[in-house]
């Protein structure tokens, strides 16, 4: 049998504190600090304790060239490099580690830049909810908690400043103007079909294919794309649109279709989006939502091993949930976009593999209760609602 290291591996030196009974009533330092090491593999999706010994073997081992089995056992002991084998953390030609192998040279074969692939892998969620942490405070409860916040703007010396002419009215500012996130969906309204068809091709459709090879194409969208190769996928969640029957679709961007995934009733539609959503009751209620979901794959094929190629896909996702936005402003409807998303289920859900497709970030629009105001409602004019 041969071995070599996973492809990815970073160790962390983990700390615990604890409170030193025996030292505060000796009357010294009460904190005590205990350390271990932490192996964070994307391919294994989870954080592994490592001892001082498996830290040795795995630093010597290499992650391009297989060796042998019984060599590296020679060295650094048979118990050693078996449970490094079980853990996943080096990696074999042979069963019963052919699993591991596989999730290994998938990650090889996605040129991941490896932070971005552990930033990745280790930022996702798993049935968060806003009992958690994800509750919204008000600005009050903020500066309560934590003090004045560094000041709105950079403020560099003023002298010598060009003052710039008024920005004068243009065909946007309808859009910009009424632009904002809503927390005020009404439970009873639904999305129009149209409105929903023209939302969805003019913010995630195909306005145009390029063909820039015998196989290849390229999408032109009303959004900007790093590498013009738009990488991320709508899918949709409906769960009050005209003449869609609530469920899970994928979104086709040249097509024009969607593509149905999950039939859902009403409330099992309601209770997906509580749980995508990590629970924020106050964008749950959205009729129409859409999951923002890249394609690592499409986008490392041309940016390999890339320092901003991740970067890229969130830009890509905020370029497209902006023009989300204002087509939800034109169509009177208040939109919302959130990261804080249970992105490990809803890759479940998707059957998507987090190495090959990053779910980034989750967009929702529909119509405002009337008259209500919104739970945090920052519009122009009436700021007063913060
Ligand atoms: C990347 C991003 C993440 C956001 N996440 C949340 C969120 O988790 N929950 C939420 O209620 N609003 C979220 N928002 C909405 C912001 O809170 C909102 O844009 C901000 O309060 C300003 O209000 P406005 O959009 O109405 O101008 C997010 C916005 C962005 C751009």
């Amino acid at each position: 049998m041969k071995i070599r290291r996973c492809a990815v591996l970073y160790l962390e030196s983990r700390e615990e504190l604890s409170i030193d009974w025996r030292a505060v009533l000796a009357g010294s330092s009460a904190l005590a600090a205990s350390t271990h090491w932490v192996a964070l593999a994307p391919h294994l999706d989870q954080e592994l304790k490592v001892s001082a010994d498996e830290l040795a073997a795995l630093g010597g081992a290499s992650q391009t060239v297989w060796r042998a089995r019984a060599e590296a056992e020679q060295q650094y002991g048979a118990d050693c490099i078996a449970r490094l084998l079980e853990l996943g953390l080096l990696v074999s030609d042979e069963a019963p580690h052919t699993a591991v192998r596989e999730r290994d040279e998938t990650l090889r074969a996605t040129h991941w830049r490896p932070l971005s692939a552990l930033a990745h892998t280790f930022g996702r969620w798993r049935e968060v909810s806003s009992e958690t942490g994800m509750e919204a405070p008000s600005f009050q409860a903020l500066l309560e908690r934590f003090g004045e916040p560094p000041p709105p703007t950079m403020e560099l010396p003023a002298q010598g400043a060009l003052k710039l002419p008024p920005a004068g009215g243009g065909r946007l500012d309808e859009q910009l103007l009424q632009r904002y996130t809503g927390r005020n969906f009404d439970l009873q309204a639904s999305v129009p079909l149209d409105v929903a068809a023209r939302l969805l091709h003019r913010a995630f459709g195909a306005q145009e294919v390029r063909k820039v090879g015998p196989h290849a194409e390229v999408l032109k969208k009303t959004s900007p794309s790093g590498g013009g190769l738009h990488p991320i996928e709508a899918f949709v969640l409906a769960q009050r649109v005209d003449g869609v029957a609530p469920g899970l679709y994928h979104y086709h961007p040249i097509a024009h279709e969607l593509r149905p995934l999950r039939q859902l009733d009403s409330e099992q539609a309601a209770a997906m989006a509580r749980a995508i959503l990590a629970d924020q009751r106050w964008l749950a209620d959205a009729p129409l939502q859409v999951l923002l979901v890249g394609r690592t794959e499409r986008s490392f094929w041309k940016y390999r091993n890339h320092q901003k190629a991740y970067r890229a896909l969130a830009l890509d996702a905020g370029h497209l949930s902006q023009t989300f936005y204002l087509l939800a402003s034109e169509a009177g409807m208040p939109a919302f976009v959130t990261a804080a998303i249970n992105d490990a289920d809803i890759e479940q859900m998707l059957g998507l593999d987090h190495l090959r497709h990053a779910v980034v970030a989750v967009c929702g629009c529909g119509p405002a209760r009337e008259g209500e105001r919104a739970m945090v409602e920052l519009r122009y004019g009436e700021t007063d609602a913060i």
